[in-house]
């Protein structure tokens, strides 16, 4: 996301000992694992069926199979990088700009015109700003590769653009201190889910099929139930809902995820820049950075106008003004940080805030690999600096009944009751032998330093798991999780189960023999919010000031006793850099990794696509964010690599699509039948042209709209092979 309201500053300042020990500023994986694997660690690999790290003629790696089948083959010709107001594909393909910005989905919208003045009632007919995360979901089998719902987040606003025909947003010292009701209103509007049902004509061109039944923006004012351990706590108690059963708008929806019944995630990422609170401040508050004396876009200057609706505005400054928490919205904030689902087939049914999967700076929702009879997982990632992994495993058992079937009548969201519900939150401790541990985000787990439990050292009571779950990040580091390179998207390969993550970069990385910092008290048992300023590399994060990112995967182990085996899947780099630890060429350099897909080929084969978010460095020098992918099958980890992938390795990750200037690419997949890949394009610099060929390159000066752009081959088959 853009650096307008991309926040990922230091809110962790704990006291995580870092694995610095075992590292070096080149570090090769297999050297620390032959070092350092102590005969525990051994026994745990051994019973994820890998080999033992001296064996030699066999690589220890997560991405072991056992079948012998060949790996799939990329046909594609690579492209070169580019730095053009246009996307690049490879020869052989198409491209085309589908539903950017503006475009209405139902009658009520006018058509999109590059001087249309937007308003609430407009926008909220209209797709919404900042393509990010989407999936698909299909209406009849035999349809799905031609006709289905697609359901895209919209992360954030350009006010620049929103406003263009003004001029620019109306600032509150222009307006009598207060932002105008009708440009908050738009923006909030502008914020969200846009659902809308997409159709594929005979000549393989997509279109939105205008009023479908399915058609609906989901905005920042949309009514949502809150669900799972916080429901009806006290601290989501407001004004708007004095049972704190409910809050309205899910807003900064970064990436995405879906559930085997068929809903969609979607997850509340730089939500925290949306509020404000300058006394009485919670721990919570401090460590998410929810700021103290304004907000991102001073919506809140707006209450107290005539029409305001029940706080629409006031509830952005959550600075308690009542006597108790029903009358004010100090608790506002604490209903947002979750993961949302939302059923595409019942534009009736209101948005649930999953609250069991915890509340942070929500990145993405990613499913385990699905066995039935065993709990359904999800995976998710904290976006800032220094913060963790997390995965939650459902209560429930998984029964093939509730499998998604397209056109079924189904209460989808009460099948995620059973399973989003109830169920335990972990957080990740990456080891530096290359082992992992889950450790249980409950009132009742022992802190790291075993001497009290996690709900005395939170100062709650012995069962508040809902003071756990506000306080997720908090909790995590008293447990003792590993600090990551900021854990953007993951993606799970169905079969094998390993999941990849991309660690997208972290300027706050520190030289192994350097202590970290705190930006708090670390002792303090009131305010445990005591974290990172800086944290030394380990052996999951192993670069200092990071500017190239990696992308990191595991496997759980066989035994479910919440511990797994990871290794490190791809480093970013660049050609000149001195830690080129994968070997990348001018071919493939890349550098902050994000969107990730497993696209699942059948016979334990598949590609990983991997998509970028790169800032200045480098590799910006030679080329604008773009879309690589890799077949996993066809490379290893092999003696003295520092990554699975590895200089000799080069042939195997190839760069598909290079986007616009100024863009970053986001959100993915591909119809089943493999014909069509969607991806966002977001936050352009002057793109898309007024053709929806999104191959031509922008002459004009345009008013930029972020797009979705649909990828096909000529011959109209399977992409990529
Ligand atoms: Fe919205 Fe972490 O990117
Ligand atoms: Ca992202
Ligand atoms: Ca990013």
């Amino acid at each position: 996301m853009s650096e307008e309201v991309e926040d990922h500053r230091l809110f962790n300042d704990s006291d995580n000992e870092p694995f610095s020990s075992v590292l070096t500023r080149r570090l090769s994986r297999r050297d620390v694992m032959r070092g350092g694997m102590g005969v525990a660690a051994a026994t745990m690999l051994a019973g994820f069926g890998l080999t033992g790290c001296n064996d030699d003629d066999r690589d220890v790696s997560v991405g072991d199979d056992d079948d012998t089948a060949p790996a799939l083959a990329l046909a594609f010709q690579a492209v070169a990088g580019s730095r053009t107001d246009a996307v690049v594909v490879p020869s052989g393909y198409t491209a085309q700009v589908l539903i950017p910005w503006g475009t209405p989905i139902d009658a009520s919208a006018p058509a999109w015109t590059m001087s249309q003045h937007m308003t609430p009632a407009i926008q909220a007919s209209s797709v919404g700003m900042n393509h990010d995360g989407m999936y698909h979901f299909p209406l009849a089998d035999d349809t799905a590769s031609r006709d289905f719902v697609l359901a895209m987040n919209n992360e954030y606003i350009n006010q620049g653009p929103l406003w263009a025909p003004q001029g620019g947003p109306t600032a509150p010292e222009d307006n009598d201190g207060r932002r105008p009701v009708d440009e908050v209103r738009t923006e909030i509007n502008a914020h969200g889910v846009t659902l809308v049902r997409l159709r594929k004509d005979d000549d393989a061109h997509w279109a939105p099929v205008m009023d479908a039944n399915y058609n609906r923006r989901i905005t920042g004012h949309t009514p949502c139930r809150l669900s799972g351990p916080v429901a009806g706590s006290p601290y989501v108690v407001t004004a708007y809902s004095n049972g704190g059963t409910a809050t309205r708008g899910t807003m900064n929806n970064c990436a995405c995820g879906y559930t085997p019944w068929g809903t969609y995630l979607t997850c509340e990422e730089n939500w925290p820049n949306l509020f404000m609170k300058s006394d009485d401040r919670d721990p919570d508050d401090d460590r998410l950075g929810i700021w103290t004396d304004d907000t991102i876009y001073h919506w809140q200057t707006a209450a107290g106008t005539a029409d305001e609706d029940s706080g629409e505005f006031a509830r952005f400054d959550a600075t308690p003004s009542a006597d108790a928490a029903t009358g004010d919205y100090r608790n506002e904030p604490k209903t947002y940080g979750y993961v949302v689902e939302i059923n595409p087939y019942d534009n009736t049914a209101r948005p649930v805030k999953r609250t069991a999967l915890g509340r942070f700076r929500h990145e993405g929702c990613w499913p385990g690999k699905l066995v039935e009879g065993e709990p359904v997982v999800f995976y998710t990632g904290h976006d800032s600096r220094n913060e963790y992994i997390y995965k939650y495993v459902s209560d429930a058992v998984w029964d093939s009944n509730h499998e998604n079937r397209a056109g079924a009548n189904t209460d989808r969201l009460a099948v995620g009751d059973l399973y989003m519900d109830a169920g335990t939150l972990y957080v990740a401790r990456f080891n530096a032998d290359g082992s992992g541990d889950w450790l249980a985000l409950t009132p009742d787990a022992m802190t790291k330093s075993g001497d009290q439990t996690l709900a005395a050292a939170l100062g709650l009571a012995a069962n508040d798991q809902a003071g756990v779950i506000i306080n997720t990040a908090d909790a995590a580091d008293l447990l003792g999780a590993t600090p990551m390179d900021r854990p953007e998207w993951g993606t799970v390969d169905p079969v094998s189960g390993d999941v990849y993550m991309s660690l997208t970069n972290n300027s706050d990385r520190t030289a192994a023999d350097t202590q970290p910092s705190f930006t708090g008290d670390g002792t303090s048992i009131d305010n445990p919010g005591v974290g990172y300023a800086s944290a030394p590399v380990n052996a999951a994060n192993p670069r200092p000031d990071n500017e190239y990112g990696q992308v990191i995967r595991w496997r759980e182990s066989d035994a479910k006793d919440n511990t797994f085996a990871w290794d490190i899947f791809v480093f970013g780099g660049a050609p000149e850099i001195d830690d080129n630890l994968s070997g990348l060429t001018e071919a493939n350099q890349f550098a902050s990794p994000d969107g990730l897909w497993y696209d699942d080929r059948g016979d334990g084969n598949g590609i990983l696509w991997i998509e970028t978010d790169n800032g200045g460095n480098r590799v910006a020098e030679d080329t604008n964010d773009q879309v690589l992918a890799v077949v996993p099958k066809a490379v290893s980890l092999a003696d003295g690599d520092a990554a699975v992938i590895d200089p000799a390795d080069q042939a195997q990750l190839k760069r598909f699509t290079v986007g616009p200037n100024g863009c970053e690419i986001t959100g993915i997949f591909a119809t089943p039948d493999k014909s069509a890949l969607f991806i966002n394009i977001q936050h352009p610099g002057n793109w898309p042209s007024m053709s929806d060929d999104a191959t031509a390159v922008t002459n004009d000066t345009v008013r930029p709209r972020a797009s979705t752009v649909v990828i096909q081959k000529s011959d109209g088959g399977p992409i990529a092979v």
